[in-house]
């Protein structure tokens, strides 16, 4: 698992159609960011829904060892009674966030303007992953990074004692990058600035407002620019997580591509930064209906009732890509079904996620006998109008995300998908496998 077990080869063949209902577990940006200012907060944070993958219970566990008390009190349901902003205590020992870019990074933030260290580091996948994207930031604050050569973990933080606070414009689209920066903020006086050339996910900046922080985000010539007050009292909150559409979109895709299916997963987030999965896939020919949209713990939802379909390949627009930057592997798995291409162009950021994602769909689509074009942020899928031959093994280099792409692939291709291990799945959606073949798919443990 992540990295620390046997690796688990698994294998998908070829389905009936997929059908019934899809309970997806609690959304893991939303439960990261639960538990984090939960133990920012002062009193008794009630969750319920949380997402319990394996990032999201390295992040409580990270919580706990700066000093706040998680509990479990029941199934997806938990409790934190926080230390208050500027309140973390200085672990003693290294935090280990296993696989978890989100999980460290948001943390490195919470605790850069304490005065404490912290050393932190992760599986071989985490440790391959840029932290200089953030240590810089938070160097503006007066915080301390100290790493391997280029910044790659293990690496101490050391808590600035003065934290100033900073105007920043973070260089690449990430939602890592402007939560560390603005849970910096937090324990800093003054004015924290944030300024985001395209938009991404908003849970932070939702999350800090509900539990009493002062922020705003305006859009601006420049883009959009969120500004925090530091130094609030956070007040503990109850949170409802919503289900994760990052995971809905495996069984989504699925059921598109397997015929004579229909699946209904009821509640899903439609965050429109998280949403654009499904706008593109609307424009290729989905039949996806969203059925009592309705708002829930302060996010969009709707009930996704979706329907196997013929699709078509598109251009997908590059300014949508913040807003579906997780869903690109499930995607061109989808495109490889389709008629004629799919064109992905503004994903480099692809490039340094839980592993390079571009290069490992691509390789990983050749060795099922699809055709791919690929270059430094872009990739095209040459659909195949539902014949796709599979009888492969991809390469899933401890990315859960690629993991499950190639088990939805192999549901619907010739000759079964075979990935040589899916340990990191249960980062991310523990119960993928029993959720997929609860709707008639046929996954297994080779
Ligand atoms: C996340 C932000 C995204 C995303 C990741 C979760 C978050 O990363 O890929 O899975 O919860 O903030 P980037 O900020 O690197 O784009």
């Amino acid at each position: 698992m992540s990295g620390h077990g046997d690796p688990i080869p698994m294998t998908s063949r070829k389905s009936g159609p997929l059908r019934g209902t899809a309970v997806i577990p609690g959304d893991k940006s939303v439960s990261h960011r639960s538990f984090i200012l939960g133990a920012l907060s002062v009193g008794e944070t009630k969750i319920t829904g949380l997402l319990e993958g394996q990032d999201v219970l390295d992040t409580g566990k990270a919580m706990a060892a700066f000093g706040a008390e998680i509990t479990r009190t029941g199934d997806q349901a938990w409790s934190v009674h926080g230390v208050g902003v500027g309140g973390f205590a200085e672990p003693d020992d290294v935090i280990d966030c296993g696989n978890a870019g989100t999980g460290v990074r948001l943390i490195m933030g919470a605790m850069a303007t304490t005065p404490i260290n912290a050393t932190f580091t992760g599986d071989a996948s985490l440790r391959s992953r840029p932290m200089g994207r953030i240590t810089e930031p938070l160097s503006l604050f007066g915080a301390q990074a100290v790493g391997r050569q280029n910044g790659f973990l293990p690496l101490t933080m050391v808590g600035a004692k003065n934290p100033v606070p900073v105007r920043y414009t973070s260089p690449h689209a990430s939602a890592q990058i402007k939560s560390a920066v603005l849970l910096a903020g937090l324990n800093t006086p003054g004015e924290t600035v944030l300024i985001e050339k395209e938009a991404t996910r908003d849970h932070s900046e939702r999350m800090l407002r509900g539990f009493g922080a002062q922020i705003e985000t305006v859009k601006t010539d420049e883009g959009y620019e969120i500004t925090l007050q530091g130094q609030p009292e956070l007040k503990a909150q109850t949170i409802a997580v919503p289900r994760d559409p990052s995971s809905a979109a495996f069984p989504v895709c699925a059921a598109l591509i397997v015929e004579g299916s229909e699946v209904l997963l009821p509640n899903i987030g439609l965050n429109p930064t998280r949403a654009g999965l499904l706008d593109t896939l609307v424009e290729m020919g989905a039949d996806i209906a969203f059925e009592n949209r309705r708002e829930e713990g302060g996010e969009p939802v709707a009930d996704l009732r979706v329907k196997a379909s013929s699709l078509t390949g598109i251009e997908v627009p590059p300014a949508r890509a913040p807003s579906m930057i997780d869903e690109y592997p499930v995607l061109s798995v989808v495109a490889a079904f389709a008629k004629g291409k799919t064109v992905m162009r503004g994903i480099a950021e692809l490039r340094v996620k839980e592993c390079d994602r571009i290069d490992a769909m691509a390789r990983g689509l050749e060795a099922m006998g699809v055709t791919v074009e690929e270059g430094p942020d872009y990739m095209i899928v040459h659909g195949m109008e539902g014949e796709v031959p599979g009888g492969g093994t991809a390469k899933t280099f401890l990315d859960h995300r690629i993991a499950m792409s190639f088990l939805c692939l192999g549901l619907a291709s010739a000759k079964p998908a075979h990935v040589d291990d899916g340990g990191a799945i249960a980062t991310s959606f523990p119960i993928f496998e029993d959720l997929m073949n609860g709707l008639g798919a046929a996954i297994s443990r080779d």
